[in-house]
């Protein structure tokens, strides 16, 4: 049982000091296993970009242990979270980060070239993906020629160019209107499923922690097992 994509025991989480102490979370257990879709709501402000900042090494924990497959994160120097994160991690987040001098198709396939793809196969990569999220008409056309729920997808498309073990997506709806929103997550899913990809998703939409293989939701300090 040591192959779980990924392992957190007993993380903490503390901002500031002294009379500035903010304690955030306490004793967070997660293990995701490869493949699964594990959703985590919770109230504005109770800690789920931290928590998903941590796993994607943004952020340091302040205690416990993160594990993700073969890298031990909070041991990682900055060197070892850059490669950890190219390699093994997509990322989602609430506004898309698309390059706006690049078209969609460019914006998917820049992770891959970065990483050391051929351009034929990034490209061939890129192309596969954006038919996957329903963009493939959009490919030449900027982020400034696309909608806000078309960005979205692009920006799904990019996160699992270089086939992460891991997707990491938060809030990744939060922008969109109540239609856009349900297009996007299904889409999100749908792609992560069809590639076996496992995903660790954040939200307050209590509805989008329906469409997840496992649910957890803070209460108070503590992640807790719906
Ligand atoms: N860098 C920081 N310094 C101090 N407090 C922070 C910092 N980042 C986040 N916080 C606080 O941590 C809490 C959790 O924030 P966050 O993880 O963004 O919550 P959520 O994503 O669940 O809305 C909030 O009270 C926020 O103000
Ligand atoms: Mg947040």
């Amino acid at each position: 049982m040591s192959d779980a994509v990924l392992e957190l025991a007993g993380v903490s989480k503390v901002f500031g000091a002294g009379a500035d102490r903010l304690e955030i979370f306490a004793g967070v257990d997660l293990r995701v296993e490869a493949a699964r879709k594990v959703v985590i709501t919770g109230e504005s402000g109770c800690g789920k970009s931290t928590l998903l900042n941590i796993i994607g090494g943004l952020e340091a924990a302040s205690g416990g242990s993160v594990r993700a497959g073969p890298y031990q994160i909070d041991s990682l120097d900055e060197r070892g979270l850059t490669a950890y994160r190219r390699g093994y991690l997509g990322l989602v987040f609430q506004f898309h980060h698309l390059l706006k001098d690049f078209t969609a198709l460019e914006n998917v396939m820049l992770p891959a070239f970065i990483a050391g793809v051929p351009m034929r196969e990034a490209t061939e990569r890129a192309r596969s993906l954006l038919a996957d999220v329903n963009l493939e008409h959009r490919a030449s056309h900027y982020p400034s020629q696309m909608s806000g729920g078309e960005r979205q997808r692009a920006a799904v498309a990019r996160a699992l160019v270089n086939d992460p073990a891991l997707v990491l997506a938060d809030e990744p709806t939060g922008n969109l209107d109540p239609a856009n929103a349900a297009t996007v997550r299904e889409l999100l899913f749908s792609v992560v499923s069809a590639r076996r990809r496992a995903l660790v998703l954040v939200t307050h939409d209590r509805e989008m922690a329906l469409a997840g293989d496992e649910r957890y939701r803070f209460e108070g300090m503590r992640l807790v097992r719906q």
